[in-house]
């Protein structure tokens, strides 16, 4: 599996998001995806499936024959959980579901301007410390806020998890992760399922016999960010990772980036902070 490095992270180059999977089809999922060849799932306390996600990981490495260092596992801390005592309350519940002893990436889940940063961020580069998280990052992070966060860190931050697929120009804060050496963790690259059907994404798939979920897919990690799009289908689990194979011409690259436009965000919740784009 290729990997992206970034500020002492080797992070896999693809992973399985696991948002809305729960009970069997998500042990199901996880399982399958390390058996096809997925090293990196992505969770989160907020989506109430680290037992499932646990359950999978556990079975997969059993049948996969692999280690536990072989798997890079994210979970992340909801936003009203940040301050101290609640964070590591959060994590400690996060590492009993997944009966892990640690992660190999913990993410603050969203920002929180009624808690100090720096707060947050002392819990999060704790659990480095303490080995119970092998690298820290953010999602949902902003220019501005990312600033901020990596001033304030005493560990090194990692990645930003944010929104990122054909339809929506995040150029700002790419830039700002890059100038800081973070990974880009693309949440919703398959724009949850708007991308199928995109005329331009279905000609370029046909020239290189490739469907247009795995040219959006190819459109980011060409650019070294790391999508974990989401599924439960073993057809669209192998599809995903079938995407090293091939490579996008310097002018059908252009053509994907033109494909974007204002109000494509499809992840807009109230607690969100006021974006760059
Ligand atoms: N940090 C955050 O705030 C945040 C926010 C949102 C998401 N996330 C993470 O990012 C992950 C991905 O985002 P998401 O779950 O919101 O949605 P997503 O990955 O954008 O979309 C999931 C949808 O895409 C379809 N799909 C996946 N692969 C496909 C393929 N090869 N061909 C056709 N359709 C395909 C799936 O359909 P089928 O089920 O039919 O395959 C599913 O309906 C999440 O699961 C979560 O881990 C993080």
């Amino acid at each position: 599996m290729n990997v992206v490095e970034a500020n002492g992270a080797k992070i896999p180059a693809i992973g399985l998001g696991t948002m809305t999977l729960q009970g069997e089809v998500c042990v199901g999922a996880v399982k399958t995806a390390l058996q096809l060849g997925y090293r990196h799932v992505d969770t989160a306390e907020r989506y109430n499936n680290e037992a499932e996600v646990g359950e999978g990981l556990h079975q997969g490495l059993r049948a996969a024959g692999l280690r536990r260092e072989d798997v890079f596992v994210t979970t992340k801390v909801y936003h009203d959980k940040l301050a101290a005592d609640d964070f590591q309350r959060s994590f400690d519940e996060s590492l009993t579901k997944l009966k892990l002893p640690w992660v190999d990436l913990l993410l603050i889940h969203w920002p929180n301007p009624k808690i100090p940063l720096a707060e947050t961020l002392a819990v999060l580069c704790k659990a480095k410390r303490d080995g119970r998280a092998k690298h820290v990052g953010v999602a949902n992070f902003t220019t501005a806020l990312l600033e901020e966060a990596v001033r304030l860190a005493d560990e090194p931050l990692v990645t930003n998890q944010i929104e990122v697929h054909p339809f929506l120009d995040q150029g700002k804060v790419l830039a700002a992760c890059r100038s800081h050496g973070l990974a880009v963790t693309a949440y919703c690259p398959p724009a949850r399922g708007k991308i199928a059907g995109n005329e331009t994404l279905e000609r370029i798939g046909r020239a290189h016999g490739k469907s247009a979920s795995q040219i959006a897919l190819r459109y980011l990690v060409q650019q070294g960010i790391i999508p974990i799009p989401r599924t439960a289908n073993p057809a669209h689990l192998a599809a995903n990772l079938a995407i090293f194979d091939f490579s996008l011409t310097d002018d059908e690259m252009a053509e994907v980036e033109a494909l974007r436009q204002p109000g494509t965000r499809v992840v807009n919740p109230p607690h969100a902070p006021k974006w760059d784009d």
